[in-house]
């Protein structure tokens, strides 16, 4: 089976050597197959934001080394690693990150057009996947116009919209009342049948866990548990 993702005795600390020194992953190992869904769960403060943020690069480890797909995210340049996030990762932020002074719909095509596409196709792509996500007549909305509901699930389609190997969700239903939350695991679980996509995603939700093909579970820093894969 193809690794998606392999994370050997990863470690972070922040504040090194400070008084206030935190010690956020503590030699972190782990490997995700091709198409696998995971819901990475624990307690509020145990590392799970800090674990997305270093496989995206977007916070440097201490120590340890990150292969996405054969690429050492630790190893990569500013540029490698930019072309890693637009052109392999889907990444869902715990705060949306949404751009405010552009609609729902150009927040979702941003990617394509970064990737080079036409503004038509990106518009068609886009509309549609917001339709998807029930946000149809909110297209030309600014963020600061949409719910924290609705802004969530512009912050999915966004990640979505370029078909990404490996999608980082950072408690991508948090916000999302039970039947959409159903509705964008649906979707979740569509992509990852239909293009093998692999699923990383933090929830504290049990229901949402009971959805994926295994939880993992880290508390401190440490993971406490590894379920395997079920199907
Ligand atoms: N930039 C930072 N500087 C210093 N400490 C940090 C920083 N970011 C996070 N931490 C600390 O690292 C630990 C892990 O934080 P992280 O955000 O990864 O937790 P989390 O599991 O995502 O929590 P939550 O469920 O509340 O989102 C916490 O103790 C936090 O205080
Ligand atoms: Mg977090």
């Amino acid at each position: 089976m193809k690794k998606m993702l392999e994370l050997i005795d990863v470690k972070k600390v922040y504040n090194q050597g400070k008084t206030n020194e935190v010690v956020a992953l503590d030699d972190i190992s782990l490997t995700i197959n091709e198409g696998e869904m995971v819901a990475l769960m624990g307690p509020s403060g145990s590392g799970k934001s800090t674990l997305l943020n270093v496989i995206g690069g977007l916070t440097p480890v201490s120590s340890g080394k990150i292969f996405v797909e054969e690429s050492d995210v630790t190893k990569l340049s500013e540029e490698e690693l930019a072309a890693l996030r637009r052109d392999r990762i889907g990444y869902i932020f715990q705060h949306f990150n949404l751009l405010e002074y552009l609609t729902a719909e150009q927040n979702v095509m941003l990617p394509l057009l970064i990737q080079g596409y036409s503004l038509n196709n990106a518009s068609t792509k886009a509309t549609t996947l917001l339709r998807e996500l029930g946000l149809g007549g909110r297209v030309q909305h600014f963020p600061r116009e949409l719910s924290g509901g609705q802004e969530q699930r512009v912050a999915i389609s966004r990640s979505l919209i370029t078909t990404p190997a490996l999608i980082l969700g950072d408690e991508p239903t948090g916000d999302l009342d039970l039947s959409s939350s159903e509705d964008v695991m649906k979707l979740f679980r569509r992509v990852n049948k239909e293009n093998k996509q692999t699923l990383l995603l933090v929830t504290h939700s049990e229901f949402i866990g009971s959805l994926c093909d295994r939880v993992i579970r880290i508390d401190d820093g440490k993971i406490v548990e590894n379920g395997e894969l079920v199907k």
